[in-house]
C-alpha cells in the first residue's frame, strides 16, 4: 500500500516528511517524493528507488518552506518510474493518493479532450488536472467537485500554490490519519509517521474532508456540513503501530483480507451488468479459442491457488488444466506448445523457480499470464500479460492475504474466459458476480469466530501430527491448511484428498489424532460424510469447517467452525480463514516466530 504524509507549521516541511516517510517504509514501495511550497511555487522532488535515493536526489538542496506533502508508491497502474511516482502536479496543484481510481480511463480521456496533458501512467494523475479543470479561486469547493466525480478508493492530500496556508486531505476505504500539533498539524497514512511527533490524532473516516492549517484542522462533509471530532490518544508503541495494533504482520494480514478483497475485485465487477471485465487483459474470442490447454505454475501457497484455479478453469471455461511445481516443472520437458497458455502464480513475482517455468513456458512458445501481487515484478514484466491482485504489501512469510486474492483473480479470470469461449450461461455469471460482491462481507463475518478457533488451535497444539481432508475444492483447500499450520507451528501436518485416506494414511490415525474436515462442496457432501465416519471410527478427534445452517455435521465432529453460506467456487476464499486463525493461533501456543518462521523466507529468489 501507498504511503502519504503531509506537514504544515514552522518547521521545515522537508524533514517532516522524508521521515514520516521513512516510518512507513514497513509498508512496501518502489518510488518516493515529496512536494514544498517553497517562494509560493510547489517544488517537486521524487524518484523511483528507495527513500535514499530520494535523499540523494536532495542531496544539500533540500526545499525550503513550512507546508508539504510527501508520498512512497506501491505501484497499482503505471511501472514503477521517476515520472509515475508522486506527487502529482497540474498548474497550481499537487496531490499524493493511496488507492484505486476506478474510473481514471474515462476521466483521463475527457481531460485529455480539454488539453490537459499528462505526463504519467497512473491513474492518480487524473485527480491532480481534475482539481486545475475545476478550480475558480475556491480550493476546498474544487476539491469537493473532485470527489464527485471519482471512483475507487482513495486517500489524498492535496495543496495548492494559492493556498500556503492550508493542505486538504480526505479518504475513501484507505486509511487517513491527523496528528495534532502545537502550531503544526501533520498527515500520514498509518500512525507511525507521526507517532514521534504528537500522541494526538484524528482518525479520519470515509466522506471526511479536512482542512489542515497550522493553528487547527476543520472537518466537513462534501455538503459542507461541519464534522465535529473526538480526540484518538495513540497508547501504542512505533512498532505496535506499524501492525496497526495487531499482535504480528500475520494477523494484521489475515484480518486485512476483506479490504484485499475489495481492492482486487474493484474494476473488475460489473454490478449493473453482472458481468466480469479485466481491461487490462487484450484477449479476443478466437485468440482465446485457439488455446487447447491451460498450464498452471507456482510454488507453495501460490501453487494450492493454482489447483483451485484448475477446478475453476476447468469447471467453469471447459478448457484441461495442468497444475505444476514450477521447479517440476521447468524440468519436465513440459509439452507446452502455441496454443497453450501457461499462467504462472507468484505474491512476490520474484521466485526463482517460478520465474525459471515462466521463462522454459515462453521458450517453448506458450502465450503467458502472470498472476502477481507486486507491479513492476521481474515476473509481472516477462510475462505476456498480467492480472494483480491488489492485496497490498505481504510482510509476513506465511501467505495469507495474497492467497484468497489469488483465489480471486484466478476465479474471475475463469469467469472472464468461459464469456469469451461461450461456455457459462449469463445466470451462472450474474450469480457468481453477486456472490463475488458479497464475498468481503462474509469474510468480516467468517473472522468473527477467531475465539472459537483460538481455543481449538490450543488444544490441539501440543499434538505433533495434524491431518487436513477434503474433496475436490475441499482438498485444495486443506493443503494450503496444512502448509500454513507445518510453515509456522512446525507441527508435522499433512493434506490429503479425502477419499484417499483408505489407500494407506488411514494407518495413522490413531485415537486423539486431530483431522480437519472441510465439508463445502455439496456434490460430493455424502462422500465426504462417509470419510469423516471413517475417522471417527479411529477415534480420531475431528475438527469440521462447514457452511452456517448444516447443522448435521455436529452429529459428526467433535467441533464445527461454520463460514457463511456462498457459492461453491467461492467457498475456498472463507474456509481457508479458520485454517489461517488455527495456524497462527497454534504457532503463538507453541513461541514460534509467526512472522518469521524458522528456515523460511518471504521471498525465495534462490532455486
Ligand atoms: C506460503 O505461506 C510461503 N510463504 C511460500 O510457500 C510461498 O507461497 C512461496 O514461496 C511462493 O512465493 P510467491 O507467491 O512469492 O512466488
Amino acid at each position: 500500500m501507498c504511503g502519504i504524509v503531509g506537514y504544515i507549521g514552522m518547521h521545515r516541511a522537508a524533514d517532516y516528511l522524508v521521515n514520516g516517510l521513512s516510518k512507513l517504509e514497513y509498508r512496501g514501495y518502489d518510488s518516493a517524493g515529496i512536494a514544498v511550497l517553497e517562494n509560493n511555487k510547489i517544488r517537486v522532488e521524487k524518484c523511483v528507488g528507495r527513500l535514499d535515493a530520494l535523499r540523494t536526489k536532495l542531496g544539500n538542496n533540500i526545499p525550503e518552506g513550512n507546508i508539504g506533502i510527501g508520498h512512497t508508491r506501491w505501484a497499482t497502474h503505471g511501472r514503477p518510474s521517476d515520472l509515475n511516482a508522486h506527487p502529482h502536479v497540474a498548474g497550481k496543484f499537487a496531490i499524493v493518493h493511496n488507492g484505486i481510481i476506478e474510473n481514471y480511463l474515462k476521466l483521463k480521456e475527457e481531460l485529455l479532450a480539454k488539453g490537459h496533458e499528462f505526463t504519467s501512467e497512473t491513474d492518480t494523475e487524473v485527480v491532480a488536472h481534475l482539481l486545475e479543470d475545476y478550480y475558480e479561486g475556491d480550493f476546498e469547493e474544487a476539491v469537493k467537485k473532485v470527489l464527485r466525480v471519482i471512483r475507487g478508493s482513495y486517500a489524498l492530500a492535496f495543496m495548492c500554490e494559492d493556498q500556503p496556508d492550508m493542505i486538504i486531505c480526505t479518504k475513501k476505504d484507505n486509511p487517513l490519519v491527523i496528528g495534532l500539533g502545537d502550531g503544526e498539524n501533520f498527515i500520514a497514512s498509518d500512525i507511525p509517521a507521526i507517532i514521534n511527533e504528537t500522541r494526538r490524532t484524528f482518525i479520519m473516516s470515509d466522506g471526511e474532508i479536512a482542512t489542515v492549517t497550522p493553528d487547527g484542522v476543520w472537518i466537513q462533509d462534501i455538503n459542507g456540513v461541519p464534522i465535529s471530532k473526538k480526540v484518538f490518544i495513540v497508547s501504542w508503541n512505533a512498532e505496535a503501530a506499524e501492525k496497526s495494533g495487531y499482535d504480528h504482520f500475520m494477523l494484521k494480514e489475515i484480518n486485512e483480507q476483506p479490504k484485499a478483497i475489495r481492492d482486487t475485485v474493484s474494476g473488475r465487477i460489473n454490478l449493473e451488468e453482472k458481468n466480469i471485465a479485466f481491461p487490462e487483459l487484450c484477449w479476443t474470442e478466437d485468440e482465446m479459442k485457439e488455446i487447447n490447454k491451460i498450464f498452471i505454475v507456482a510454488c507453495g501457497t501460490a501453487y494450492h491457488a493454482g489447483i483451485v484455479g484448475k477446478y475453476y478453469l476447468e469447471q467453469l471455461a471447459r478448457i484441461p488444466v495442468e497444475v505444476d511445481i514450477a521447479s517440476e516443472f521447468r524440468y519436465r520437458s513440459p509439452l507446452v506448445d502455441g496454443n497453450s497458455l501457461t499462467i504462472v502464480i507468484s505474491q512476490s513475482g520474484e521466485t526463482s523457480d517460478t520465474l525459471a517455468a515462466l521463462r522454459e513456458a515462453k521458450r517453448l512458445g506458450a502465450r503467458t499470464l502472470a498472476v502477481t501481487n507486486v507491479v513492476g515484478s521481474s515476473i509481472a514484466r516477462e510475462a505476456d500479460q498480467v492480472v494483480y491482485t491488489y492485496a497490498g504489501p505481504e510482510i509476513a512469510v506465511a501467505s495469507t492475504k495474497a492467497y484468497t486474492t489469488q483465489l480471486l483473480a484466478m476465479l474471475m479470470l475463469s469467469i472472464y474466459v468461459a464469456r469469451l469461449r461461450n461456455t457459462l450461461d449469463k445466470r451462472t455469471i450474474a450469480g457468481l458476480v453477486t456472490a463475488l460482491a458479497n464475498l468481503p462481507n462474509a469474510v468480516e463475518q467468517t473472522l468473527k469466530h477467531t475465539e472459537t478457533i483460538k481455543g481449538l488451535a490450543e488444544k490441539y497444539s501440543p499434538c505433533n501430527d495434524v491431518f487436513f481432508l477434503g474433496r475436490s475444492l475441499d482438498y485444495a483447500v486443506a493443503l494450503e491448511g496444512a502448509l500454513k499450520l507445518k510453515e509456522i507451528s512446525y507441527i508435522h501436518a499433512e493434506a490429503y484428498a479425502a477419499g484417499e485416506l483408505k489407500h494407506g494414511t488411514l494407518a495413522l490415525l490413531v485415537p486423539g489424532v486431530p483431522v480437519i474436515v472441510l465439508a463445502t462442496q455439496e456434490d460430493i457432501y455424502d462422500k465426504t460424510i462417509s470419510n469423516l465416519q471413517e475417522v471417527k471410527a479411529r477415534e480420531a478427534e475431528v475438527l469440521a469447517i462447514g457452511f452456517e445452517g448444516d447443522s448435521s455435521l455436529e452429529n459428526y465432529a467433535d467441533h464445527v467452525v461454520y463460514i457463511p453460506k456462498t457459492d461453491k467456487y467461492l467457498a475456498p476464499m472463507l474456509s481457508v480463514v479458520p485454517l489461517q486463525l488455527f495456524a497462527y493461533h497454534a504457532a503463538l501456543v507453541r513461541g514460534c516466530d509467526v512472522d518469521k518462521p524458522r528456515n523460511l523466507a518471504k521471498s525465495v529468489t534462490v532455486e
